[in-house]
């Protein structure tokens, strides 16, 4: 059930939709300014509904996965894994049932594996493929993921003897694999990666000795949480920030409940602090310390946030966030313990530091370069295409506030996070925001354009 209205003073949102797609977003700032004001609940985490969805497929016995994100992404590994010999029920936020079919049980697809748009679905499931010998398996995704880096999870998993080819090297999809047994590693990761760490450790749950992962900083630990609570035995060392796996694996069946995705609720948080006379309670929201640089970043630009109702639900932190308009400061975003907490944020955040005042700076981000889209360049050339003082840095940007935005014609370059972040930009500009290629959305929240435009009526 989700209880979501949002209120506004006028009815400004309204999405064109042509043909099925794309579609466009339209919206229109009214003369008397708006206001938020009310409930919300986002869709499931994104992470956790990926690793669900895959360790419920290998595992012996059924996994039931509550509070599931229907996007596009978990789509994709939905489909993915079904190809494989799962059973998935249909998907749907109240229930989906799994019926694992054992580690190492995985079978030869008899067409290519497509990934669309997710590197986290190509990327850990590369490792479960590596690691199952006597079968051939190929795995694409989109124009977007096919232009993504893969050697940073190839050469580890080579390391452990998988045989791999691809495209410039084996560095981009398509991608083919030949299952192999493969050998225990400890790989020192050159980034703090959640989908590097999370494919080594899958490849090595039917390794027999100890597969360990050391990483420069903490990346979002849900695989760990996870593996753990389906029975894999892991030792981290938050010292060195490695995890240690001892194999092989015994995974069972489970219930997973799904936590909101802080990276959406991101977007109200935002809306929400700069928005005069506002006031949102996004409820049910996962606040794993590995994910919460955003908070901690939104505090220090003034940010009037609260969390409340702070409890654990199946093994991860979860609160309702209360957020109120604030005036928002300037502040630098960098460090390697920070970045890590709060990458997907970033171009939301840039939308915050766009309406601070003073100068924000952001380094330490050159990752952003690789995801979806070039999130530095796009962000740059879109915030300044509405009038704001935007610099590219190679590894981040620097952002002179307070300088009103205008509405134009503006580009998700089919990247989810740009087209939401645009929207919310969208929404304290003067004049009409139109947002081409707005559908991307669906990758990680479906609902959003058709939030914004119902509850503007
Ligand atoms: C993810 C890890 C992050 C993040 C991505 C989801 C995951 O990527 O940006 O949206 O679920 O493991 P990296 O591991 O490349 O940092």
């Amino acid at each position: 059930m989700t209880r979501q209205f949002i209120l506004m003073s006028a009815s400004v949102i309204t999405v064109e939709i042509k043909e099925n797609v794309p579609h466009k977003l339209i919206i229109q700032q009214p003369p008397s300014g708006l206001y938020l004001h009310g409930f919300i609940r986002v869709p499931g985490d994104k992470s956790i509904s990926h690793r669900a969805l895959m360790l419920g497929a290998i595992a012996l016995g059924e996994t039931q996965i509550q509070g599931l994100l229907l996007g596009e992404d978990p789509r994709s590994t939905a489909r993915c894994f079904q190809a494989m010999g799962a059973e998935i029920s249909e998907l749907n936020t109240e229930l989906v049932r799994v019926k694992g079919i054992g580690l190492g049980n995985l079978q030869e697809p008899p067409d290519v594996l497509d990934a669309g748009n997710s590197g986290t679905t190509l990327r850990l499931m590369l490792g479960l493929l590596a690691s199952h010998g006597g079968r051939f398996f190929t795995v694409t995704g989109d124009g977007s993921l096919r232009s993504r880096p893969m050697s940073r999870v190839v050469k580890p998993l080579q390391q452990m003897g998988a045989l791999i080819w691809g495209r410039k090297g084996s560095t981009l999809a398509p991608l083919a694999v030949q299952g192999q047994s493969l050998k225990p590693t400890h790989y020192h990761s050159p980034i703090a990666s959640a989908q590097v760490k999370s494919c080594i450790l899958l490849a090595g749950l039917t390794v027999e000795g100890q597969t360990t992962v050391t990483e420069p900083a903490l990346s979002r630990d849900h695989s760990e949480r996870m593996l753990r609570a389906f029975g894999a035995k892991l030792v981290s060392d938050p010292e060195t920030n490695s995890v240690t796996m001892t194999g092989p694996a015994q995974l069972i069946g489970r219930e997973v409940i799904v936590p909101g995705d802080i990276s959406s609720a991101a977007f109200w948080l935002v809306a929400g602090a700069i928005i005069p006379d506002s006031e949102l309670l996004i409820e049910n929201v996962g606040v794993n310390p590995t994910r919460t640089g955003v908070l901690s970043v939104l505090e220090m630009m003034g940010a009037d946030i609260q969390l409340e109702n702070q409890r654990e639900v199946a093994g991860e932190p979860v609160a309702d966030l209360r957020v109120r308009s604030s005036h928002l400061r300037s502040c630098t975003i960098a460090g390697e313990d920070l970045i890590p907490r709060l990458i997907d944020e970033i171009p939301i955040l840039a939308v915050a530091a766009v309406f601070a005042t003073g100068t924000t700076i952001i380094r330490d981000a050159a990752e952003l370069r690789v995801k979806e889209s070039d999130r530095i360049a796009v962000m740059a050339q879109q915030l300044n295409q509405m009038g704001a003082q935007v610099r590219e840095l190679p590894d981040g940007m620097e952002i002179i506030g307070g300088t009103p935005l205008t509405g134009t014609d503006v580009d998700s370059h089919a990247d989810h996070r740009i087209a939401m972040s645009l929207a919310i930009a969208a929404l304290k500009s003067s004049g009409t925001t139109t947002i081409h290629r707005a559908e991307a959305a669906s990758v990680s929240y479906p609902e959003f354009n058709a939030t914004l435009q119902q509850i503007c009526q």
